[in-house]
């Protein structure tokens, strides 16, 4: 189905409009999306604008630079300006590992897509794999950003290194069905 990501162009971030498209077709007919990554919310606003979903937005945010991109209350504004058309979009503030934990300890969510652009380092890659793949159910899927990116060698690196052979690409976003 056409996909439609002309606001999230406008919304500022490192998506290629490409990209947006294809996460926007990966978004379409899931009912439960978790975004790890939100900065001002292009990405998310993508999913938004061709999904049903309830979209978790899941971003340390305030006062927390994480992993080079340093979030401050500002972008954090700036999300909520940018997603206040979409109410289904739900900002968890909190660090990825952190809010999977708690995820798990409460034993009720599954997602059916999650979808990894936080921190772009192996280890940081490698820990939200392990944290979110748990919580997508059986036909969901696990998706992220710059696979293949020379400035960010430890993203195909930890997915390589977790699904192998099972990873299919387009542009720089990875995906594995569960
Ligand atoms: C590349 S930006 C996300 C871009 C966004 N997906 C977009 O398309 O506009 C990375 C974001 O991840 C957040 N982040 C990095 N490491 C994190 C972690 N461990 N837990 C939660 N958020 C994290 C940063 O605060 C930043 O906003």
């Amino acid at each position: 189905m056409a996909v439609n990501v002309e606001h999230a162009k406008t919304v500022a971030g490192w998506f290629a409009d490409s990209e947006l498209e294809t996460l926007a077709t990966l978004a379409q007919g899931r009912n439960v999306i978790v975004e790890i990554g939100s900065w001002e919310g292009r990405s998310a606003c993508a999913m938004a604008a061709n999904s049903n979903a309830t979209i978790f937005c899941v971003d340390a945010w305030i006062e927390h630079p994480q992993g080079g991109f340093e979030a401050t209350l500002e972008t954090f504004a700036k999300f909520r300006d940018n997603t206040r058309r979409y109410p289904k979009v739900i900002p968890i503030v909190g660090e990825s590992v952190r809010v999977a934990d708690a995820m798990h300890r409460v034993g009720i969510f599954k997602a059916d897509m999650v979808f990894i652009d936080a921190s772009h380092d192996f280890d940081s890659v490698s820990a939200d794999i392990r944290s979110w793949w748990t919580l997508i159910n059986w036909g969901g899927v696990l998706c992220g950003h710059d696979y293949g990116d020379p400035n960010w060698p430890g993203v195909k690196q930890a997915v390589d290194m977790r699904f192998g052979g099972q990873v299919e690409v387009s542009d720089s976003i990875w995906m594995v069905k569960k």
